[in-house]
């Protein structure tokens, strides 16, 4: 995506030396745009642990960048595999990590170590580069939706809907700083905006570590997407006086039966949604789909984040400095699990880089025969 006329990836490899690492490092966003430079395996294990990058496409391919710099220290199978594995533990659920691990090593174990350097960066720059077509694939599905609303709009008001615009609710962020570029979730979004569709986003703030409120608003804004960020207890009052037309949220994991996890929160737009006969869309590329699983609650593992995020907010005083403050009492206990589960049948389809699907088995073991 463009930020004042640049084009940016979330992460990159370095021109200038061919080996190190780029990102942008989000927790400094929306305030500044840092783009950090690691060099070494374990600063990429801490920038995901610390959510300087974050978001399941983007946590897959640090990881495997990630891999990329412990080879270039030691390319032994047992370094390899301890390293796989430290990155591999860095967070739990969004499946894309296990991915893109098992992805690098399948090419690696059977790469001599002379030539595991090489080959581990053709591999993630692979990971990479798909992400970003598939990315686009689920933007031009799941634009389809939204035309599609701006249509009955328009047929309803007797062709005079030019003012109205389509109102998508979305959770987090699934934009393209959660990806390497374009995003899930937003990709149609952006797809409908640039094609000249009106579209407005309704942003979730999302706590406790507001993605919605610091990314999602930021990156909408830079595109000049139109958007209002709420709390997130708004969704299902909106939703009552007609002001959702859909709502569109990326995921973690999915599983083969359409169970999908995504940030803490998500469940509740799903009960609001069915509640009001709003469609609920899971925007999901294949690497997040976790074949080996049937069922989301019991199965996929949720993370449990610190109290503190919950605890205190985080923001920008008047003389620029970026501060934590304390907002529950000192005495008070915190739980911060990070995800929740929505059960497929609140789910009204997913968006893939194949196509709409509905969230069950068969709809998507016959988009995935491959994978199923
Ligand atoms: O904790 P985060 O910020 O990594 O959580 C991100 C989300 O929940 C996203 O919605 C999900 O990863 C989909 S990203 C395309």
């Amino acid at each position: 995506m463009k930020i004042d006329g640049t084009p940016y990836r979330t992460i990159w490899v370095d021109e200038q030396d061919g080996r190190s690492i780029r990102l942008i490092d989000q927790t400094k966003l929306p305030w500044s745009l840092d783009i950090r430079r690691l060099t070494h395996v374990r600063e990429i294990a801490h920038a995901i642990r610390s959510m300087q990058v974050r978001g399941a496409p983007l946590i897959g391919a640090a990881a495997a960048y990630g891999l990329c710099l412990a080879l270039a220290e030691d390319a032994t199978d047992a370094a390899m595999e301890r390293d796989a594995a430290m990155l591999l533990a860095t967070r739990p659920t969004a499946v894309n990590l296990r991915w893109a691990m098992e992805r690098m090593l399948a090419r690696l174990r059977e790469t001599p170590p002379a030539g595991r350097l090489a080959a581990a960066y053709d591999e993630a720059g692979r990971i990479a580069d798909e992400d970003v077509a598939t990315n686009r694939a689920i933007g031009a599905h799941g634009r389809a939706l939204i035309d599609a609303v701006a249509a009955r709009h328009h047929g309803q008001s007797g062709g005079r809907s030019e003012g109205r615009p389509v109102n998508v609710l979305t959770h987090c962020n699934a934009g393209w700083l959660a990806t390497v570029d374009h995003g899930t979730a937003l990709a149609p979004i952006y797809a409908a905006h640039d094609a000249g569709t009106a579209v407005h986003v309704w942003v979730d703030e999302t706590r406790p570590r507001n993605q919605g409120a610091a990314l999602t608003a930021w990156e909408l804004g830079r595109h000049g997407v139109p958007h209002t960020v709420v709390a997130d207890n708004a969704g299902g009052h909106l939703m009552q006086h007609g002001q959702v037309d859909l709502v569109i949220v990326g995921a973690d994991r999915v599983t083969r039966t359409g169970d999908a996890a995504n940030k803490i929160g998500t469940y509740l737009k799903a009960l609001a949604a069915r509640d009001n006969g709003v469609p609920f869309w899971v925007a999901v590329p294949s690497p997040t789909i976790d074949w080996r699983i049937a069922d989301g609650i019991a199965d996929i593992p949720i993370e449990e984040r610190p109290a503190a995020e919950v605890t205190t907010v985080t923001g920008r005083a008047p003389d620029g400095s970026v501060v934590s403050v304390r907002v529950v009492p000192t005495d008070s206990a915190a739980a911060n699990p990070a995800f929740d589960v929505t059960p497929a049948r609140l789910v009204t389809g997913l968006i893939t880089e194949r196509g709409c699907c509905a969230a069950e088995p068969a709809a998507m073991a016959a988009l995935f025969p491959d994978h199923a």
